[in-house]
């Protein structure tokens, strides 16, 4: 979803600015053209020579120069991407995006452009904190400003909180999740039905976890059920989400797909593309995954004859979506793929994982669930258990998209 995407990257003077190199890399490696504008506080952090080697363009910084302006206007510059990307976003440049302020190159462009903006902001906790910056970013939320971020943790500066940058994983997501200028990115949205006017994400897929860069752990999970239920809820009117792992599948019509290989790339985009009313992972996703996946392939030396691979715990992207916070969907719904005490298994799980409701299916190798058409599926809620017949993956999707409908059409508790 990021290829051909064309991206105006405005790098602000923040410490965090070395990590734009890396989503610059990121961005261009899934095929999408970044221009960079940097203002003057950005040059004590990055050069202008590496944003320029890594985005393959120029950079501009400059809002009086003749030269950058007889090649490209300054309002050709706004004009000519899809999205602008502010990151990292200090508190300067956030209060002058929402004052209006065209002091130099970046804000110019920002107040210029007729695409949408979307700001990583990055500062110290107490500056993120205050009133002004917070007023601020509401303001430009406000004005349909994206944000991503900032994360929690340890500071630069010696403090703790929320500031940091969001991760370029995690920028890269919700830069593929944005629907950018019209057309441009993917179509999340909202029709009429039931679910209009509700966002939902949902997960679907397996995970493909790098043991080298040519090999990767994966799983047999086709996506059938979590791409018929991204289709059933769009049918519905809600504007979906589905962050799906690699598979061979259409992506259903109406919905914003969003790519994604590994279990983590997969969480920062589920969680780039918050806030949701409901969330339903159907993905397969690998409980692990390679503690070091190597740089280059993998080579057997001669006479070798095993080879010790060790394994690492990849995060619950249905626990950590499930964790009480104001980003929690209303409603979460998760999958239990099970060989043995279906039920039981499945009750536990939804208990550990606090989710709302569990979708419990058998996957032994005689029903024939895994890449196959039709799923037999126990509902488990608070209120109650229902045993579904064998249906169509289609079917179960409609089913589950009715269930939703009609739970979140209830006043919310
Ligand atoms: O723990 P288990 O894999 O059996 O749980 C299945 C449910 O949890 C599914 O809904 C699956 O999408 C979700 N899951 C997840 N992240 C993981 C593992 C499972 O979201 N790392």
């Amino acid at each position: 979803m990021l290829k051909d995407r064309r991206i105006l990257l405005i790098v602000a003077g923040g410490i965090a600015a070395y990590k734009t190199l890396e989503l610059i890399r990121r961005l261009r490696e899934q095929g999408a053209r970044v221009r960079c504008v940097m203002t003057a506080g950005a040059r004590q952090f990055v050069t202008p020579l590496s944003l320029s080697a890594l985005s393959g363009d120029k950079v501009y910084d400059d809002l009086f120069s003749l030269t950058d302006e007889a090649e490209m206007g300054h309002i050709q510059l706004s004009r000519d991407a899809d999205l602008l990307v502010v990151a990292p976003a200090t508190a300067n440049i956030l209060a002058r995006m929402a004052h209006g302020l065209a002091d130099d190159l970046a804000t110019t462009v920002v107040l210029a452009t007729d695409a949408p903006v979307l700001v990583a902001p990055a500062m110290n906790v107490r500056m993120w904190d205050h009133p002004a910056t917070q007023a601020n970013v509401a303001l430009l939320r406000d004005r349909g400003v994206a944000v991503v971020g900032p994360d929690d943790g340890d500071m630069a500066c010696g403090e703790y909180g929320p500031g940091r940058m969001a991760e370029p994983q995690a920028i890269l997501a919700a830069i593929a999740a944005h629907p950018g200028k019209a057309g441009a990115g993917p179509d999340a949205v909202s029709g009429p039905g039931p679910l209009a006017g509700r966002r939902a994400l949902v997960t679907s897929g397996p995970t493909h976890e790098a043991i080298d860069p040519v090999r990767y752990i994966a799983n047999h999970s086709s996506g059938k059920q979590g791409h018929a239920i991204a289709a059933a809820l769009a049918r519905l009117g809600a504007a979906v989400t589905l962050v799906t792992g690699p598979v061979r599948l259409a992506d259903p019509p109406g919905v914003a797909v969003v790519p994604v290989d590994s279990a983590r790339a997969m969480l920062d985009a589920c969680h780039a593309a918050l806030p949701a009313d409901v969330a339903v992972c159907a993905a397969a996703v690998a409980d692990w995954r390679a503690a070091d996946s190597a740089p280059q392939k993998l080579k057997k030396a001669p006479g070798q004859e095993t080879l010790t691979l060790t394994l690492t715990r990849n995060p619950d992207i249905l626990a950590s979506l499930s964790a009480p916070g104001p980003r929690r969907p209303r409603l979460v719904v998760g999958f239990a793929a099970e060989t043995e005490r279906l039920l039981a298994n499945a009750r536990d799980k939804r208990a550990r994982k606090g989710c709302d409701w569990i979708m419990a299916n058998d996957v032994s190798a005689a029903t024939g669930t895994f890449g196959g058409d039709r799923n037999t599926v126990h509902l488990i809620r608070t209120e109650g258990e229902e045993a579904w017949p064998a249906l169509d993956k289609t079917a179960v999707a409609e089913r589950l998209a009715t269930r939703i409908a009609e739970t979140l059409a209830e006043p919310s508790a």
